[in-house]
């Protein structure tokens, strides 16, 4: 086992529905009894099929779809979590769908006791601990974000910590959701938004000034300015990188031209995590393992982003304590 094998870590940006191998999408379909479209699948088996981020999207709501029922989520939350612990993670903090699940009838409530189910067993039989950040979609207009931001402030779980903004950047203002933001501030949840990943560093500023949020998503972009790079590092907002996502979708030609180092070495507070590892090919695993031989990162280097993802966690105090110990203990 190399150094990176064995390293504690801890991911804060992956979705629950990104998660689902196909191979996995297939059995739940079956005993749902549902066709899926084979346009879905990769000729070459073993994939999705999409070329450009919003054929990406269409197909991550197509594989959300085969979902019915609580065991589908706990089933799907339950694996993955078992492939974390199992390539060396202490934490997984998981965005999950509120919408997806009101789409397929489920509702909300039914969603998270499934989910909540796969975080206990996954828990007990490895010692993984997860948490959740339901997030509204952007795409799906200001409307539809504050409708979830009201039904998660109104139905609070105690393994709901933060909420979130997934979707297509380019719609919208991050203005236009600051009614949703507020909600979900004012119910005490932490926030994070996905902003400069395939827009530029004005989406990362327009977010940080409109919205709540102590943590971005991806926000890699944000290279591209260097007063809003010593600005992130300043004011200590954490990035939740995804380099595989990053080079999956076409942001960056190799992990040589990625700019996690980069901005690391300018003093941003950077995790990193999986995204949407069904699609993507990739894990967390393999995210730590990239950086160490593609990136040139240190084991301590991964390490410290171990901690500041932990730091960063929407958790509270015993269980951050708890976490630390585990890193600080190896396991
Ligand atoms: N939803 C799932 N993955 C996403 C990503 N990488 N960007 C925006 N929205 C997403
Ligand atoms: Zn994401």
């Amino acid at each position: 086992m190399s150094t990176v094998d064995s390293l504690p870590k801890a991911e804060l940006h992956c979705h629950i529905e990104g998660a689902m191998a196909p191979a996995l999408a297939h059995a739940i379909a079956k005993r749902n009894d549902l066709t899926l479209p084979a346009s879905l699948f990769s000729e070459q088996g073993g994939g999705y099929a999409w070329r450009t981020f919003n054929e990406f999207l269409m197909a991550y709501d197509g594989a959300a779809g085969v979902m019915r029922t609580t065991e589908d989520y706990a089933e799907l939350m339950y694996g993955y979590l078992a492939a974390c612990a199992a390539e060396g993670a202490i934490y997984v903090e998981m965005f999950i769908s509120p919408d997806h699940a009101i789409d397929i009838g489920l509702g909300y409530a039914a969603q998270l006791s499934g989910i909540a189910a796969g975080i206990d067993r996954a828990q007990t039989e490895f010692g993984i601990v997860s948490r959740l950040v339901p997030v509204c979609r952007r795409h799906l207009g200001p409307d539809k974000a504050l409708a979830t931001a009201k039904l998660v402030a109104a139905e609070p779980h105690p393994y709901v910590v933060g909420f979130g903004m997934a979707g297509d950047e380019l719609r919208h203002t991050p203005a236009d959701f600051a009614p949703a933001f507020r909600v979900a501030d004012n119910a005490g949840l932490a926030c994070t938004v996905h902003a400069g990943e395939v827009d530029g560093p004005k989406s990362v500023r327009d977010a940080i000034d409109a919205l709540p949020v102590t943590r971005i998503g991806h926000g890699v972009r944000s290279i591209e300015d260097p007063a809003l790079v010593a600005e992130l590092a300043r004011r200590g907002i954490v990035l939740e990188v995804c380099p595989g996502s990053n080079l999956a979708l076409g942001l960056y030609p190799d992990a040589v031209s990625h700019p996690l180092r980069r901005l690391l070495d300018a003093g941003c507070r950077v995790t990193l995590n999986s995204d949407d590892p069904a699609f993507f090919a990739t894990s967390i695993g393999n995210e730590y393992a990239m950086a160490s031989a593609q990136m040139g990162l240190s084991a301590q280097e991964l390490l410290t982003i171990t901690r500041t993802a932990i730091d960063a966690a929407f958790i509270d105090d015993g269980t951050r304590r708890a976490l630390h110990a585990r890193i600080e203990r190896g396991s």
